[in-house]
């Protein structure tokens, strides 16, 4: 087997639209690394640095609301995440509503571990019943400024239905998928061709 360790440095973020430390101009950000990487240069200015960092950290506040239920947000890193559909790695109790980890293979004589009611089920959220966390949902999705939906076609609701009501609430709109999903109309801009390709173009505006 081979061993891999593997070193990074600015460069990989680059074409993420973050800036390398050491541009042509020797600044970063538009500041003297003396004035802002330093302990003189905080003891200097400590409003500056703080700010500095700040801005840095304070860019965007993003939510992912997946109607996916395998677990590959969480494998990028996608810290503030909400599975409506719930997940492919969880059982759920259809008696008493416990949850669990889901082992491997299911099996419909598996007692629940809360309660023993052989009731075990896939904790996925099926067709007719509510999806989950949607006050959750509705409440960042009105106090957001932009709206984004990648990939999806727009046939399932409560999630087809988001664009219409961050609509309603002013919100920007904004699609991303491989081709006009059924409520393509109502978003203020699309734009269509493979996630790998929309994505990381609009993710680099956004950081610009
Ligand atoms: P769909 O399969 O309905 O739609 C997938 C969308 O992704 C389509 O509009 C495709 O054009 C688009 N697409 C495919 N490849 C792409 C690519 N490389 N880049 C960008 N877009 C691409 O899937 P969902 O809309 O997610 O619910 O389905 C919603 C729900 O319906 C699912 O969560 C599931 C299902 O029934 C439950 O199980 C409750």
């Amino acid at each position: 087997m081979a061993r891999i360790v593997i070193l990074t440095g600015a460069g990989i973020s680059a074409e993420s639209g973050l800036r390398t430390f050491r541009a042509a101009d020797g600044l970063w950000e538009n500041h003297r690394i003396e004035d802002v990487a330093t302990p003189e240069g905080f003891a200097r200015d400590p409003e500056l640095v703080l700010r500095f960092y700040n801005e840095r950290r304070g860019r965007h506040q993003v939510l992912v609301v997946t109607q996916n239920v395998d677990a590959l947000h969480e494998r990028t890193g996608t810290r503030a995440l909400i599975h409506m559909h719930g997940t492919l790695g969880g059982a759920l109790c259809a008696t008493c509503g416990h949850r669990w980890p889901a082992p491997a293979v299911m099996r419909v004589t598996a007692p629940c571990p809360a309660c023993a009611a052989r009731a075990a089920r896939p904790d996925i959220v099926w067709f007719s019943e509510m999806p989950y966390r949607m006050e959750e949902i509705w409440t960042a999705l009105r106090a957001a400024d932009l709206f984004v939906s990648i990939g999806t076609s727009g046939n399932v609701y409560p999630a087809a239905g988001f664009v219409a009501d961050a609509r309603h609430t002013g919100v920007e709109t904004l699609e991303l998928n491989l081709e006009p999903s059924m409520g393509t109309r109502l978003f203020d801009a699309a734009r269509h061709g493979p996630a790998t390709q929309v994505v990381p173009a609009w993710v680099a505006e956004m950081l610009a």
